[in-house]
């Protein structure tokens, strides 16, 4: 089932957001070699917690940090270590928070001083995506229009949406309905309603779509070691149009 939110909560929904992309900005600045991934997921912590908002990962399904942090051939769930950031690596940062009783949730891929083009190509293409993937969240379309919008972009490129993980609804909690896949059909699915909020993420793998868990239990790598990229944001349907929630203005 689907939650309609209010204009107030749409309201409460963006501080929260807000919160996640003012983290995601300072861990911008920190991104370079060197840094360790443990360290940006305390920055993270302590950045959000002065704000007055709580982490939503920590302890979500046991998830055991508040940031995901997804080097190279990692998809999504990579966990903050010991490992540090190396020169030429691309690294996905996803945060979220609770704050007033609403969740934000949003993801960047950013590069790790200079990278290849092909990785920066990756990067550039996945981010296009997410944004036509958005431009089809108006009321009225239907869920398919986001999902094909995101596909046709990444496939034209060259390159493949994981089909294991989705998008999701957002709002008092985390996930909630619909599920938004990355691959779909225009016209086909749930019609979308003024009042919705999607957080919208697409992932794309350079080479094959397939995924593989670690023995971890979280991360996620592609089968065939290509890289994979991210990118994630919370956006509301409003009468005005797609309304991005997590971003600093
Ligand atoms: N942004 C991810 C999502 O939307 C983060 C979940 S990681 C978890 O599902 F650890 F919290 F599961
Ligand atoms: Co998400």
């Amino acid at each position: 089932m689907v939650i309609l939110k209010l204009p107030d909560e749409i309201e409460k929904a963006r501080a929260s957001n807000r919160i996640v992309a003012y983290v995601l900005s300072k861990l911008r600045e920190k991104v370079k070699p060197g840094v360790r991934t443990k360290d940006l997921d305390k920055l993270a912590e302590e950045i959000a917690e002065k704000r007055g908002a709580k982490p939503a990962f920590k302890g979500y399904h046991g998830y055991p940090y508040s940031l995901c942090v997804s080097i190279n051939e990692v998809v999504v769930h990579g966990m903050p270590s010991d490992r540090v950031l190396i020169e030429g690596d691309i690294v996905g940062l996803d945060f979220g928070v609770y704050y007033q009783g609403f969740f934000g949730d949003a993801t960047v891929t950013l590069p790790v001083g200079k990278v290849t083009q092909k990785a920066s190509r990756l990067m550039q293409v996945t981010e296009k995506s997410l944004y036509a993937g958005i431009a089809q969240a108006k009321d009225g379309n239907r869920l398919g229009d986001i999902s094909a919008a995101v596909q046709d972009m990444v496939e034209d490129a060259g390159y493949s949406v994981v089909r294991d993980f989705v998008g999701h609804g957002i709002g008092k909690n985390l996930h909630e309905d619909p599920q938004i896949p990355n691959f779909g059909k225009k016209g086909r699915g749930i019609e979308l309603k003024s009042g919705m909020i999607l957080a919208i993420e697409p992932m794309v793998n350079e080479g094959k779509y397939k995924v593989q868990v670690l023995p971890d239990g979280w991360t996620v790598i592609t089968k065939d070691g290509s890289l994979s990229a991210h990118f994630e944001h919370s956006v509301a349907i409003t009468d005005n149009g797609p309304d991005i929630l997590s971003k600093l203005n």
